[in-house]
């Protein structure tokens, strides 16, 4: 278990100079669910995502030294260039949670400001893509001050374990292509603590997979992820669950690493039921799927047994699809979607992304 609380961290007085940093950070797609957690925002099973490329948050972190003696965080945030009081509290929070870590935060004065690829009000789950670059940003300024983190893979580790403080799914950001987060035996180094990558091991045909995220609706969830997870501890499916998501993440892991598209999709599909069907086993029971999200999977179904082609849809914690396949049938599913699926999105709203490259330093 790493411990990076590090009180030496401080720089000294007068050295200190203003500055920023910037990080832009992806999206990711869950393919075997993080659904239920413990302790310190940890997980009750392994999850693993494609990384996303076009959904991203761009950060930037500007600091100065700060001019009175207080202990407080100083911070202002504006979020799409707007001043955000509501994001500004909530970060503020989570910096102060991480002043055993990074101690020299209390001696700056910080302008962050940050915006999303995509709409604000697209109904994309944004904690992952916004939590990830802001602990990108954080580890940086540790770089640039005290010249630590040097070595790429212990940068990202850090990160990694700094956003899932922020937002669990959040840590499996910071690398390219695909990552695993939670202890599994099938993969080595993995850990609860921070995400590992693992897209060198990947079959080929999963590199430049797509991801159509198809815009059911835009309205803020009813429940939230957090709560959701909270809901998962009086859930009677809950350890029956966990221990489904290790099986299937060791059948899905074999099939991504041999290119076998068709049990891929099968335990694809099958995790984005289990999620919702999570949901309405909780206590109270809830549902997050619009009639929309099930005109669409139907038709999904539909066009896949009638043309054969290894078309797969996922669903987050939300009522929006995002439709998975391999970049050689890219134009036929995307004059599919254009003609059937996007009538059912709200606004035609699509959003085209694929599996990319992770986080890029500004
Ligand atoms: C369904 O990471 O948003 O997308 O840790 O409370 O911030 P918090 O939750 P969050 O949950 C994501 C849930 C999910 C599945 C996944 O991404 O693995």
């Amino acid at each position: 278990m790493p411990d990076y609380s590090n009180p030496k961290l401080l720089v000294e007085r007068g050295s200190l100079s203003e500055g920023q940093v910037t990080w832009r950070s992806p999206s990711n797609i869950a393919l075997i669910k993080y659904w239920g957690k413990y302790g310190r925002q940890l997980p009750q099973n392994p999850s693993i995502s494609l990384t996303l490329d076009q959904a991203y948050t761009e950060t930037t972190i500007a600091y100065r030294p700060k001019t009175g003696t207080g202990q407080d965080i100083e911070l202002a945030f504006f979020f799409a260039d707007k001043p955000n009081d509501a994001f500004a509290a909530k970060v503020k929070a989570y910096l102060e949670r991480q002043v055993d870590v990074f101690p020299f935060l209390r001696q700056l004065t910080l302008t962050i400001r940050s915006h999303n690829s995509f709409p604000h009000s697209a109904g994309i789950a944004s904690s992952a893509s916004s939590m990830s670059a802001l602990a990108l940003c954080l580890c940086d300024l540790e770089r640039q001050f005290f010249g630590n983190l040097e070595d790429d893979s212990a940068f990202r580790q850090k990160a990694s374990y700094l956003a899932r403080l922020g937002s669990g799914s959040a840590c499996r950001s910071v690398y390219p292509v695909t990552a695993v987060w939670g202890e599994t035996v099938e993969i080595d180094g993995t850990s609860n603590e921070y995400a590992v990558p693992v897209g060198d091991q990947l079959h080929e045909d999963f590199r430049t997979f797509h991801d159509d995220i198809l815009i059911v609706s835009n309205r803020e969830k009813s429940v939230s992820s957090r709560a959701g997870h909270q809901l998962m501890d009086g859930n009677p499916y809950a350890n029956p669950r966990y221990q489904q998501a290790r099986q299937q993440l060791h059948r899905l892991w074999n099939a991504m690493k041999e290119g076998d598209l068709a049990t891929f999709g099968q335990i694809t599909e099958q995790e984005a039921m289990t999620l919702h069907a999570l949901m309405m086993a909780s206590h109270p029971p809830f549902i997050l799927m619009e009639p929309n999200t099930l005109e669409i999977i139907r038709r999904v179904q539909a066009w896949r047994t009638d043309t054969g082609q290894p078309l797969y849809f996922t669903l987050d914690a939300g009522p929006n699809i995002h439709l998975l396949y391999p970049h050689a049938i890219a134009d036929e599913v995307q004059d599919f979607t254009a003609d059937s699926l996007q009538p059912f999105c709200e606004n035609d709203q699509i959003i085209r992304d694929q599996v990319g490259q992770g986080p890029s330093k500004r």
